[in-house]
C-alpha cells in the first residue's frame, strides 16, 4: 500500500500543509524543528488513533487552535481510501474512511498500516522489559484481532487487584476478596501469555534470519520469551493451573509488597548472540543491529497478514546507523515497500539514490 497524499490542518507546527508522496522511498529533509516528525506523527496517528509520542491527543492540535484535521489518500492492494481524521480541543476524535464515519477510533479501523522505526526504539535492546514488551503488544495488536481487549482488560483488572492487595495489607478488606480478581486476572493473563508466547516464536524465526543478513556475525541470534510460567522448551500446557497454584503460593507475599507478583505484567524478552546477552553485554553496534532486525522482522510479520506491504516510517535512523547498516536497510526496503523517511542531511545518501527517491523538502 501506499499513501498518495497527505494534508494536514492545525496539526502541531502545521497550518495548512499538503504533499504527494511517490510509492517508492520518499526522503522528508529539514533541518531541526521544522517538522519532520510531526509529519510521520500524524501518519501513525491515522493508523492507531494515537500519537506514538503521548497519550495526550489535545497536544497534537497547533497552539491556540480550537481542532486539527489529518487527511490522506491511500492506495490500498484492493482499494482506495480517503481517511480523514480529526481532534478537538475537548478531547473528541473522529475518523472517517471514504466519508464514512467510524465507530470508536482506538486503531480498529488500520485504514492505513505502518511499521515506525526511530532512534528510541534502540530502547527495545537496552532498556527495561517494558519497552521489549511494547514491542511485542505493538505488533500483537496489529495481527490479533482481540489482542487489544485483553491487553487492556488485563491492565484493569492488574490495577484493581494491586489497589485491594494494598488495603487487604493494611488491614481494610478481607484477603477472600482477592479470589474473584485471580479468576480474570488468570483468564486474561492466559490468553496473552499464549498470544506472546506465539509472537515471540515467531518473530524469532524472523529475526535470526534477518540478523545474520545485516550482520557479518558467525555467531547465531536467537530470542527467548521469557515468562515466569512458560516452560523452559516454550511449552504452555496446564498454564491456567499453573498460574492459579503459583498465585495461591504467592498470595502472603503479594499482600505484604502490595503488589501482583506473577503474569505477564513481568515479561521480558531474552535476546542473544551466541548465547550472550544482547541486553546487558551487546556493544552499541550489536544492539543496533538487534533493533534493526526486530524492525525488519515488524515489517515483514505485518506483510504476511496484511498480504501486502504496509508503509515504513524511518524517523531519523540515518543518523543512528552506520555505513554497513543502512545499506543493509535500504537493501531490504528496495522490494516494492512505500517508504518515508526524515533526515536532517542529505549526505547519507549517495548521489544516485537522491536522483531515485522523491526528495522533499521541508522549511
Ligand atoms: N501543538 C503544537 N503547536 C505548534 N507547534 C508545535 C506543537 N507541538 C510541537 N510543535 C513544534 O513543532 C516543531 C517541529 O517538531 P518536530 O518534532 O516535527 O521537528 P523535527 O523536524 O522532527 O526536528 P528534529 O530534526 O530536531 O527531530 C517543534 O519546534 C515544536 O515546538
Ligand atoms: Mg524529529
Amino acid at each position: 500500500m501506499y499513501i498518495e497524499n497527505l494534508s494536514l490542518n492545525n496539526y502541531r507546527n502545521y497550518e495548512n500543509f499538503s504533499t504527494g508522496f511517490t510509492p517508492g522511498i520518499n526522503l522528508i529533509i529539514g533541518k531541526n524543528a521544522v517538522g519532520k516528525t510531526n509529519l510521520l506523527e500524524a501518519i501513525y496517528f491515522l493508523e492507531n488513533g494515537r500519537s506514538h509520542r503521548t497519550r495526550n491527543h489535545q497536544e497534537l492540535i497547533k497552539w491556540h487552535e480550537e481542532f486539527l484535521h489529518v487527511k490522506a489518500s491511500v492506495k490500498r492492494a484492493d482499494r482506495d481510501l480517503v481517511v480523514d481524521a480529526m481532534v478537538e480541543k475537548s478531547g473528541g476524535r473522529r475518523l472517517k474512511v471514504n466519508g464514512v464515519l467510524q465507530k470508536g477510533f482506538s486503531g480498529r479501523a488500520r485504514p492505513v498500516q505502518t511499521v515506525m522505526f526511530t532512534p528510541d526504539h534502540l530502547k527495545i535492546v537496552k532498556e527495561m522489559p517494558e519497552y521489549r514488551r511494547a514491542y511485542l503488544d505493538e505488533i500483537l495488536e496489529k495481527i490479533k484481532a482481540d489482542y487489544t481487549y485483553w491487553r487492556q482488560h488485563y491492565g484493569k483488572v492488574l490495577r484493581q487487584r494491586n489497589l485491594l492487595l494494598k488495603k487487604v495489607g493494611a488491614g481494610r478488606m478481607k484477603p477472600d476478596m482477592i479470589d474473584c480478581w485471580d479468576v480474570q486476572l488468570v483468564e486474561a493473563g492466559v490468553k496473552i501469555i499464549k498470544y506472546r508466547n506465539e509472537a515471540v516464536a515467531t518473530i524469532a524465526e524472523h529475526a535470526t534470519e534477518i540478523y545474520s543478513q545485516i550482520s557479518d556475525s558467525a555467531e547465531r541470534f536467537s530470542l527467548k520469551y521469557e515468562n515466569q510460567l512458560v516452560g523452559e522448551d516454550g511449552s504452555v500446557e496446564g498454564l491456567q493451573e499453573r498460574f492459579e497454584e503459583g498465585l495461591r503460593a504467592k498470595r502472603r507475599a503479594e499482600i505484604e509488597r502490595g503488589q501482583s507478583l506473577l503474569g505477564p505484567h513481568r515479561d521480558d524478552i531474552g535476546m542473544f548472540l551466541g548465547g550472550i546477552d544482547m541486553r546487558i553485554y551487546g556493544s552499541q553496534g550489536e544492539q543496533r543491529s538487534v533493533a534493526l532486525a526486530l524492525k525488519i522482522t515488524e515489517h515483514g510479520i505485518i506483510t504476511e497478514k496484511i498480504k501486502e506491504y504496509p508503509v515504513l516510517l524511518l524517523d531519523d535512523v540515518m543518523s543512528e546507523l552506520d555505513i554497513k547498516r543502512r545499506e543493509a536497510l535500504l537493501k531490504y526496503i528496495k522490494n516494492g515497500t512505500q517508504v518515508l523517511i526524515t533526515s536532517t542531511n542529505v549526505e547519507y545518501f549517495k548521489e544516485q539514490e537522491l536522483y531515485e527517491y522523491n526528495v522533499i523538502s521541508v522549511k
